[in-house]
């Protein structure tokens, strides 16, 4: 090991090469750091900011947050993905300001005991916010720390991973942690973005090359070793996009938990058929099939077949669904593929990051 501690060197890279002047950073608000590790679990730094600004200018505060609509907050993500970060997002604001008189709790431990805020999640903010000496363990990290140790126990077993963490543990600083906690966190974040990259590391950047055992037994790729790999599965949704002659859309909302829970959809159905079946005999030979398109989730594709007809405002609910004037649909939550596929369609299309 070098003189200086490997949690010294990522603290200095950190400061030299980390990304400092994010809209989330230099600051302790606690609400912004929050929502935007919420938003970066999935999401990737480029993608999260635009959606970010536009959050923090409509709900500012906490407060704000919790006496917001869960259609509103949905609104807000609408495009971002994976919903139920949004939903858990809003229950974690009520249950602040209910449980904890408006402030987040100070410690990992505590925080991790709220909706949508994970171990790794609650270790970022707590370290980030209030310097508590604790690990995450992201992918981002994960990658780095394993490769750092040589760490290639296979992470599919709950014991293996729970090494890790400790091992991880044991990389942290052990002085100054006010100061060196948030630096260490972030930089562990921003080493795993930029330079330790699943396929192709930049290990001649990294000022953990001295101590990296992956790097010398040139075997980066081979970590971290996780042998259970996520299973697809495919699916068809025809949608019906009926609108009426005022612009008014029809959708319905969709079951959670699920593949986009809570959000507004076009009426979905399993076969061209079973779409026909609901509109009235007369409309049914005035459809127009639009091209029908793939729409790739975490564990699913998804072909997406869209339907489109003019339907009368007074026609009601066959579907289960309900119309929504032009205004109103807009800034309901819709899933990203939907929203898209109306920008097209419809006049006016919709800026979902702006
Ligand atoms: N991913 C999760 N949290 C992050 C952060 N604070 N900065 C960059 N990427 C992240």
């Amino acid at each position: 090991m070098a003189a200086v501690s490997l949690a010294q060197r990522v603290v200095r890279w950190q400061k030299q090469h980390g990304r400092n002047d994010l809209p989330w950073q230099n600051t302790r608000d606690v609400y912004r750091v929050w929502l935007s590790e919420v938003m970066l679990q999935q999401t990737q730094v480029a993608s999260a900011l635009g959606y970010f600004e536009r959050f923090v200018r409509r709900l500012p505060t906490l407060r704000d947050l919790s006496a917001a609509t869960e259609d509103e907050v949905l609104g807000l993500w609408s495009g971002l993905g994976y919903y139920s970060r949004a939903r858990n997002l809003h229950r974690c604001a009520q249950r602040v300001v209910n449980l904890h008189g408006g402030e987040f709790p100070t410690t990992a431990a505590q925080l991790a005991d709220l909706p949508g805020i994970g171990r790794s999640t609650a270790a970022a903010i707590a370290s980030i916010c209030f310097g508590e000496r604790v690990a995450i363990l992201d992918a981002n990290a994960q990658r780095v720390v394993t490769r750092v140790l040589g760490f290639g126990d296979d992470l599919a077993l709950v014991a293996n991973e729970r090494r890790l963490w400790a091992a991880a543990h044991e990389l942290l600083p052990r002085r100054n942690l006010l100061h060196n906690m948030p630096r260490f966190t972030q930089g562990m974040m921003d080493l795993g973005a930029t330079l330790c990259l699943a396929r192709q590391p930049q290990c001649s950047r990294c000022p953990l090359v001295a101590d990296c055992v992956a790097h010398h037994q040139g075997a980066q790729l081979s970590f971290p070793n996780k042998t259970r790999t996520l299973r697809r599965s495919a699916s068809v949704m025809w949608l019906l996009l009926a609108r009426s002659p005022d612009g008014s859309l029809w959708l319905r909302r969709r079951p959670a938990p699920g593949v986009w829970g809570g959000l507004y959809c076009l009426p979905w159905f399993d076969s061209r058929e079973e779409l026909l079946d609901v509109l009235p005999k007369g409309r049914r030979r005035h459809t127009r099939d639009i091209e029908a398109f793939k729409h790739v989730l975490t564990h699913k594709d998804l072909y997406l077949h869209p339907v489109q007809v003019e339907l009368p405002r007074r026609l009601h609910d066959p579907a289960g669904g309900q119309w929504f004037a032009q205004q109103a649909w807009q800034s309901l939550g819709l899933p990203a593929p939907v929203r898209c596929l109306l920008s097209q369609l419809v006049s006016q299309p919709y800026d979902v990051v702006g």
